[in-house]
């Protein structure tokens, strides 16, 4: 059974993950990379990775978007293509599985792998790939899921945006602290992976796992940050529908809970949903990005 993501959350949320990514981490990646890598894009979405990393590696590539949901695969598609016309780039389309984003650097082939990672890593192409990358995917996992990676791979995995538990709510309320552990209480939730998602344990199960195996691995804090109305670090878009979403997503996880007190949870909302409409609310959501590089030679 697979966890459902929306479509919109992920739209409302792509800007954020693009602002928290870690620049210097991301950098490190892709100076392991070869001439045209291929990458495997593990619970891809709608491509969001894809298109932050992209233009980084910014020479001919090779992707193998990976997602259990078709529909999201689908949209995947749609969102790579209308994005890069959107800033300019030709986009071609070779077969129905297959699309060329067509960069000055050279091309950016993307296809689509519909999979349930459930049963990764038997059912992935690894040998097609240099490298293997993800994004909000490695909190939903199980511990034994990260283990068989690790054995599995001998390329470099890159996870980003694995949620660390450094959650911060401004100003603060009486119910903070109820709400945080119902929603850390659904984190550790079995997501269809085999045994309780890592949830804030995630960085450290991935060091663990691929240590054992001979990887170097680093990481780096990857927070979102979103205060008030209008536009966050002065870019062109409105935080309050994405916290109006992130405060919606934690009052029903907690309401979810064994120890729910719903009219607690329901008081918390209903404050925090005024200082989104004031622009008062800041937040800050912690994440790692993580990189496990194999020995080099
Ligand atoms: C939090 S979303 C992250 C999407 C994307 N990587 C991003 O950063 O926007 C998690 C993704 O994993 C996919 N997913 C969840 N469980 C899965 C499974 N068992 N097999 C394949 N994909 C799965 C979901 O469909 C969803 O697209």
């Amino acid at each position: 059974m697979t966890e459902a993501f929306d479509l919109d959350w992920l739209d409302l949320r792509e800007p954020f993950d693009a602002l928290a990514r870690n620049e210097a981490l991301a950098a490190r990646f892709l100076a392991r990379l070869p001439a045209r890598p291929r990458l495997l894009d593990l619970g891809a979405g709608t491509g969001s990775l894809f298109r932050w990393l992209a233009p980084r590696i910014g020479r001919a590539q090779a992707w193998t978007l990976v997602d259990a949901d078709r529909e999201m695969a689908e949209a995947a598609f749609d969102t790579v293509a209308d994005r890069a016309e959107a800033v300019g780039l030709r986009v071609t389309f070779p077969s129905r599985r297959c699309l060329l984003v067509h960069a000055p650097g050279g091309a950016w082939r993307v296809e689509a792998l519909v999979a349930d990672l459930a049963e990764a890593p038997d059912n992935l192409p690894l040998h097609e790939a240099d490298a293997v990358v993800n994004s909000a995917l490695c909190d939903l996992v199980s511990r034994p899921w990260i283990e068989r990676m690790a054995a599995a791979l001998r390329v470099p995995f890159y996870a980003a945006l694995c949620v660390d538990g450094r959650d911060r709510f401004s100003p603060p309320h009486p119910a903070d602290a109820a709400v945080a552990q119902g929603f850390r209480r659904d984190q550790r939730r079995d997501k269809g992976f085999g045994g309780s998602a890592l949830g804030a344990a995630a960085a450290d199960a991935i060091a663990q796992a691929f240590r054992a195996r001979g990887f170097s691995v680093e990481s780096a804090a990857s927070d979102w940050v979103a205060r008030g109305r209008g536009a966050p670090h002065g870019l062109p878009f409105d935080a309050a529908p994405f916290l109006s979403r992130l405060v919606a997503g934690r009052a029903s996880a907690a309401l979810a809970g064994p120890f729910r007190d719903a009219r607690r949870v329901a008081a918390w909302s209903e404050v925090r949903g005024g200082q989104i409409g004031r622009g008062v609310l800041q937040t800050r959501i912690g994440h790692r990005d993580v990189l496990a590089l194999p020995a080099e030679g």
